[in-house]
């Protein structure tokens, strides 16, 4: 029989073949990806809880700063469903499955739901909180993806940090009594 490929193709092939089933078409090695998309697939279920939260407060803050809060907090739950969307779609870039129901959301976030009969300044104040363990989970995913020289999720997690940083700011200034200012430095 007349063989298609020289010896020396033949070994290129099971080269290119072996190193493709370790790395995939995204030259990544595929175990370590793996841990990031479980820390993003963290990441998605904390987004679905803060989204919810978000539409809870913008429905239900009451109070003479409801004219704020209530165009604020729609801002900002349109900005985390465009997240929700990126993260469950670079999970799948990663070649794994986002997590889609909420029962296993609720098992996984780090973030708890909250009441509707939260005061104003409360509903602010939990926000922030939320924001901490965002910020926390999201700095987890940097670092595991990282080590797989992921710079594609990095990229992506990288301008979530920044713009909620941003965001906390704003709404910790909005909390802050007038003449509390910062230190100087
Ligand atoms: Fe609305």
């Amino acid at each position: 029989m007349l063989a298609i490929f020289t010896e020396t193709e033949n070994i290129h092939t099971k080269q290119f073949l072996n190193t493709y089933k370790i790395m995939g078409y995204l030259n990544l090695d595929t175990e370590k990806t793996s841990s990031t998309a479980k820390e993003l697939n963290i990441l998605l279920a904390d987004y679905h809880l803060y989204y919810q939260k978000l539409r809870n407060f913008h429905w239900n803050v009451v109070g003479h700063n409801f004219f704020d809060l209530h165009i604020k907090f729609e801002e900002m739950y349109d900005d985390a469903k465009v997240k929700i969307d990126e993260i469950a779609e670079r999970i799948l870039t990663l070649r794994y499955q986002p997590t889609s129901n909420f029962t296993d959301y609720l098992k996984m976030s780090n973030i708890e739901e909250s009441s509707a009969g939260s005061k104003d300044l409360d509903m602010v104040k939990i926000l922030l909180d939320d924001h901490g363990k965002l910020l926390k989970q999201m700095r987890k995913v940097v670092e595991t993806a990282d080590k797989a020289d992921d710079e594609g999720t990095i990229d992506m997690v990288g301008g979530f940090i920044g713009h909620i940083e941003k965001v906390s700011w704003m709404l910790d200034a909005w909390s802050m009594k007038r003449g509390d200012n910062h230190p100087e430095v």
